[in-house]
């Protein structure tokens, strides 16, 4: 058996406004079920509902709840990890492993963000790579399309069986470095991992003990713990980790333009429910108008009801800094 481990508890600034604090992108509903919902259904494929925990944010429990349900799984409070606010990935995955190493022993544990498009084929390469994370701790790896800044950079080394020792990962490089590390040969960190428990936190007390320590407690006390993520706390600085590429159809669903990449297109490169009139290439979602789009290009235009987007399609990664701009007004 594999236990799962899904991520939830993330805002996802950059698809304001209709990811918000209190109904962030993973449970949006953009086409049938969510991003949440979806992760899910992956993760029954390698495990029993009893071995899948979903760590997430006080605030959206019933929004987990509600959306298993829907699957038609009930969900058991104790699956459920509420965060009384939100440390970033190491805290979270720590606390999953903790929990399902206590039910179910050193049994391999796969990681999941809920945010993600991906091929279902993925899940028989994560659960065959079980033999690879007795010893390692192993990320999935994905061959960059573009230097994008906002990924973890993977160098393979030597091939070790079912995958490829790690010579080095980078976190969210800069642009230059981005372009270098792409052309050659790096890989991008899909954000999923698997470890077997034990290796996990071999690791974790040799880089990160006071929080190894913290999550040995039954009730762990966030306001403590360290606020980091697992690619800046243990990946960069781990010698133990493995990588296995996946050469599958994954998408990071984080700005508009990936949504919009991702959405059936007509002749002229418009998506979404409009009238487009002598337009290309625009993005069009609104919850309940009627929209008409004229002599537009490559425009986002999103509607939620009680706020509205007008964006450039190649600045959709600046959406996150609205969100800054109304917090300082208050
Ligand atoms: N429970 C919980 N608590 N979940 C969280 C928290 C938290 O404090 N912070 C983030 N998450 C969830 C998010 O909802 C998402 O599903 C996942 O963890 C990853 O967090 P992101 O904030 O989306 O990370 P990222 O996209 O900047 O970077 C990560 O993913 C990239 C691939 O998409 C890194 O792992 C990169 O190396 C990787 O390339
Ligand atoms: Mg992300």
């Amino acid at each position: 058996s594999t236990g799962s481990i899904i991520l939830a508890g993330g805002v996802g600034t950059r698809l304001w406004p209709l990811s918000r604090e209190q109904f962030p992108k993973q449970f949006l509903k953009l086409n049938g079920a969510s991003f949440f919902q979806d992760t899910y259904t992956r993760a029954l494929r390698i495990s029993s509902p009893e071995e899948i925990v979903v760590v997430t944010n006080e605030n959206f429990r019933y929004h987990v709840k509600n959306q298993v349900e829907e699957l038609g799984y009930s969900i058991d409070d104790s699956r459920i990890l509420l965060e009384s606010e939100g440390k970033n990935t190491l805290p979270a995955i720590t606390w999953g492993v903790r929990v399902l190493y206590d039910i179910f022993g050193d049994i391999p544990v796969a990681v999941f963000p809920s945010d993600h498009i991906l091929d279902e084929k993925a899940m028989d390469i994560i659960k065959n790579s079980a033999p690879l994370a007795k010893k390692n701790l192993v990320v999935f790896g994905i061959k960059p399309t573009a230097p994008l800044t906002g990924y973890g950079y993977i160098k393979p080394g030597e091939a070790l069986d079912g995958g490829f020792a790690v010579k080095e990962f980078k976190e969210k490089p800069g642009p230059e470095k981005a372009k270098e590390y792409m052309d050659s040969g790096y890989l991008w960190n899909s954000g999923m991992f698997l470890f077997s428990p034990e290796v996990f936190f071999e690791e974790l007390k040799k880089y990160r003990p006071d929080m190894y320590e913290e999550f040995e407690r039954p009730h762990p006390d966030y306001s403590g713990v360290e606020s980091i993520s697992i690619d800046y706390g243990l990946l960069e600085v781990s010698d133990r980790v493995a990588v296995v590429p996946l050469a599958l159809r994954w998408n990071d669903l984080g700005s508009f333009r990936a949504l919009y990449e991702n959405s059936g297109k007509d002749d002229n490169g418009n998506a979404g429910d409009a009238e487009f009139v002598g337009s290309e290439n625009n993005f069009v979602y609104s919850k309940d108008k009627k929209v008409a789009v004229l002599g537009m290009t490559n425009t986002a235009i999103i509607d939620s009801g009680d706020a509205l987007l007008v964006c450039d399609l190649d600045n959709t990664e600046s959406v996150k800094e609205l969100v800054g701009i109304y917090a300082s007004r208050g």
